[in-house]
């Protein structure tokens, strides 16, 4: 499986050479973070793909990620502070566009979708936009690999200043992880030559038959 190749191949990169990343590349990440499965199939975050240096520099201040300023691209994944009815409505009117379904096919879906969001906390909201969010996460480091592009996960980052400098609030939106993007400085780069580190699988897996 050229799968299990990629992702030993693939490392948390500390350390970017100044290589950009093709648009093309980038594009087919995002893409398939596009279709990555989300749980009601609602897809409750938004992806912000920033290059701009001045506003990455800021992204970065006070945080020990070189990667959020130095590298090709920097992904965010922003979810979404509340479920609302307003947002089911508009998806499902979508999904029953795209499935080729008359307005109301999906009024179910849509009926039990509301009911289940509507009596949720916003924290309850955010917590579970946020578990989508790193589904999406696990896709783009996978079509990374695949494609041989970089990439560092990273949770260490400011979430206040991200949501202040990218206006996420306004948006209903927050900071819920982010992932840079290019090619690593494998010479000067500790961590390029490391060997991988991971539990046995028959300590990490169990059978039950
Ligand atoms: C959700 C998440 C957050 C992470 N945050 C950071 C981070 O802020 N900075 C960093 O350098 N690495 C970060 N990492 C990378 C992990 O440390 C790394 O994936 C782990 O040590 C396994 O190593 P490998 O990915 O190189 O195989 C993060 C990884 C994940 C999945």
């Amino acid at each position: 499986m050229e799968l299990i190749k990629n992702l030993k191949w693939r490392y948390a990169v500390k350390k970017y050479s100044e290589k950009k990343v093709s648009e093309d590349k980038v594009d087919q990440i995002v893409e398939s973070i596009n279709l990555t499965a989300s749980s009601c199939g609602i897809q409750p975050y938004r992806l912000f793909v920033i290059t701009n240096p001045e506003i990455r520099k800021r992204l970065g201040e006070g945080s020990f990620n070189a990667q959020i300023h130095a590298s090709s691209h920097l992904l965010v994944f922003a979810g979404f502070n509340e479920i609302t009815s307003e947002y089911i409505e508009s998806y499902i009117n979508m999904m029953e566009q795209q499935r080729n379904m008359e307005k109301g096919g999906l009024k179910i879906l849509e009926d039990t979708l509301i009911e289940y969001f509507s009596p949720q906390t916003p924290e309850q909201n955010t917590v579970w936009s946020d578990k989508q969010a790193y589904i999406g996460l696990g896709t783009a480091l996978i079509a990374a690999a695949e494609l041989k592009v970089d990439a560092t996960p990273m949770e260490g980052f400011d979430p206040k200043l991200f949501d202040e400098v990218l206006g996420l609030s306004e948006k209903g939106l927050h900071a819920s992880v982010i992932i840079s993007l290019g090619y690593r400085d494998a010479e000067n780069d500790y961590l390029a030559s490391a060997l991988k580190s991971r539990l046995p699988v028959s300590k990490f897996s169990t059978k039950i038959n």
